[in-house]
């Protein structure tokens, strides 16, 4: 049976609905919010415990909660070691395929032999519990088994995103006083080599604190390794201290599981804490009850691990619920723009997990390349990082899902380490709206005084309860978190997401984008704070201020304004240097569209930049209140 259509509200097929893991959502709702701590309490359950919990949420500290203290549990004991020892032993755990073609599989045995080896070899550095351990590598099954192989030792890990650059991985490096590295010699990206370790040895000139770099030989590359410092992965593993056997740590539920640095409002990227026990409950129960999964299901994130839908939806949830992930190194696009449906194909991936950014940029090449392949394996189809339009939707849910699959556009953030806001299989889905909030949480729209709002009045994102899943604090700044995150009406603490949103009649929540100085670029999160800091350091640039127009693939383009020194010439060799400025410090990904040279900056009496009063002007729109103007 097809889908319906009626006035844009799509309704499951029964083939979806009958075999889905949760049957209904209203009731089970009602009971998760009037019995959170029951409701936890039952979905940790599933997970194996060294010891219980004493309490399921402690709000003695709010906002500083704590979920399932006092229990002992290891993320990895849940995501590897207990799929060895049961009917897993010899799943595939992790289909992995390069750009040239190259392809690695590993069964969930061989994934605890590579971790347990991996563990062995940090320890032998002199990693202990809760050093955190730097990692930077392309999307290849290293980056997993470094993953885990920390928090198998109850190390923490800090993944920055291979895709970023010199200054933005320094700075990671720094913040987290990290000792030991883990990178590659390289990448590639559309046949095109890219020289990691390069990147990393000029990153480590401006961190000190790096005292062991570990490298894992990828592609070939000729690069630079200091003796004492940097070792071969491949070394170290054939030693004999990298044993295949390694015990796991028994970790408390509240130990830091990761660092993950974000953008947010002002300053530096902030390094959101994830912890090993409600992190785990709650990635693979949201995994379970959204996506679906069963057992024979091959599930495809295809995010990269070195942001949070990695870390939650292609890692940490996935594995705990002892699925077959697949992970692809490349463009979607090379060497042809039916890639990924080919691997669809090949792999007879069930689900797949994109951005709308990824979905709009294969859309543009036409139905004629995924029509070339059979794509009937595909039972569900996943939306996350930036609002999808409804064209884009449309597309992904006829041409893609041959308009059977139920498009599940799922809300969340860094901070909230798992999906916030989502249709489950069951739920008729409105194009564009991420539909309800997901069991446990209550959301509302609230006006500048903090009261909610009308329906379908725009207004600021707030939820009003913990999670388990929610970051604990930002690292070493718990000042920081407070202030950022969390304030109390009428005695209750609230959570400000920083995104506007409004809901409809039906109580469909419709997320609108950001209210603050963060820029989602191609569902990418980045921070006009760390754009305008790579343009200020450039020799020529006095002054400089970031902001995000709308942009028909990437939803948001980076525009940046600067004011140079006196003598310099604004023109076309000086713009394009300082666009490749920003992308060698930051990465391509931050790379301005555009740099216009400026007189001055508007600004308020206090110095602040007013980039709302730019983003105006750029649009043609009213510039609004002026008062706070400096002359
Ligand atoms: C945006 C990504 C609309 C939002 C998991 C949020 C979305 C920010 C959606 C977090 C969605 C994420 N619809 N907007 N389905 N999902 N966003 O930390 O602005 O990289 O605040 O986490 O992405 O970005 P982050």
């Amino acid at each position: 049976m097809t889908q319906l259509e009626q006035s844009d509200i799509f309704y499951p097929s029964s083939e979806v609905t009958e075999q889905a893991n949760v049957a209904e959502y209203e009731k089970l709702y009602q009971y998760s919010v009037e019995n959170r701590e029951a409701f936890w309490a039952e979905q940790a359950e599933n997970l194996n415990w060294f010891k219980k919990w004493d309490s399921v949420l402690d709000e003695s500290n709010a906002p500083m909660y704590k979920w399932f203290d006092g229990g002992e549990i290891n993320i990895v004991h849940n995501a590897v070691d207990r799929h060895v020892e049961n009917a897993n032993r010899n799943k595939m755990a992790i289909i992995w395929e390069g750009e040239n073609g190259e392809k690695r599989n590993f069964s969930y045995n061989g994934l605890n032999r590579e971790v347990c080896q991996f563990a062995n070899v940090l320890k032998s550095m002199g990693v202990e519990k809760g050093d955190v351990v730097t990692i930077y590598m392309p999307q290849i099954p290293e980056l997993i088994f470094a993953m885990l192989a920390c928090a198998k030792i109850g190390a923490v890990h800090s993944v920055v995103y291979g895709g970023f650059s010199t200054e933005a991985l320094a700075s990671r490096i720094d913040d987290a006083h990290s000792r030991v590295l883990i990178t590659a010699d390289g990448g590639s990206r559309r046949g095109k080599k890219i020289n990691l370790k390069a990147i990393a040895n000029d990153a480590m000139k401006r961190s000190p604190s790096i005292e062991v770099c570990i490298c894992v030989k990828n592609n070939e590359l000729d690069v630079e390794m200091e003796p004492s410092r940097d070792f071969w992965l491949h070394d170290l593993k054939a030693l004999p201290i990298a044993g295949s056997k390694c015990e796991t740590e028994k970790t408390g539920a509240e130990d830091p599981l990761f660092i993950l640095y974000t953008s947010g409002t002002t300053g530096s990227p902030k390094g959101m804490v994830h912890t090993h026990g409600g992190y785990a409950v709650y990635t693979s129960t949201t995994h379970r009850m959204i996506f679906d999964i069963k057992p024979q299901d091959r599930w495809w994130c295809a995010a990269d691990p070195g942001w949070i839908t990695g870390h939650s939806y292609i890692v940490y949830g996935p594995l705990i619920n002892g699925a077959t992930i697949m992970l692809y190194d490349g463009a979607p696009n090379y060497p042809y723009p039916n890639r990924w449906w080919q691997i669809i194909e090949n792999y007879g991936i069930n689900i797949l997990y994109t951005s709308p950014t990824a979905i709009r940029g294969l859309m543009r090449f036409g139905e004629r390349w995924p029509k070339k392949h059979d794509l009937s394996s595909l039972r569900l189809l996943g939306s996350v990082g930036e609002p999808i339009n409804p064209k884009a939707w449309k597309w992904y849910h006829h041409v893609i899902g041959n308009d059977k699959c139920p498009i599940i556009d799922t809300w969340w953030q860094t901070e909230t380490g798992g999906c916030m806001i989502s249709p489950l299989p069951i739920t008729p889905l409105k194009p564009g709206s991420a539909t309800k909030p997901f069991f446990g949480n209550e959301i509302s729209i609230v006006n500048d005084e903090g009261n909610e709002v009308g329906a379908n009045e725009e207004g600021k994102l707030i939820i009003k309860n913990p999670w388990p899943g929610m970051a604990r604090t930002v690292f070493k700044d718990e000042q920081r978190y407070k202030d950022l995150y969390w304030s109390q009406v009428d005695g209750k603490w609230r959570y400000l997401a920083g995104d506007s949103a409004k809901k409809d009649d039906d109580g469909y929540i419709w997320v609108i984008g950001r209210i603050d100085e963060v820029l989602k670029v191609s569902g990418y999160r980045l921070g006009t704070a760390e754009i305008e800091h790579a343009l200020v350091s450039h020799p020529a640039v006095t002054e400089a201020a970031a902001i995000g127009l709308p942009h028909e693939l990437k939803g948001n383009a980076i525009h940046t304004y600067v004011v140079i020194k006196e003598g310099m010439v604004g023109d076309k060799n000086l713009c394009n240097e300082l666009k490749e400025h920003v992308g060698s410090e930051m990465g391509k990904i931050a790379t301005p569209e555009d740099v216009q040279f400026v007189e001055a900056l508007p600004k308020t009496r206090s110095g602040k930049i007013m980039r709302r009063v730019l983003k105006a002007r750029a649009l043609g729109q009213d510039e609004g209140d002026l008062s706070t103007l400096e002359e």
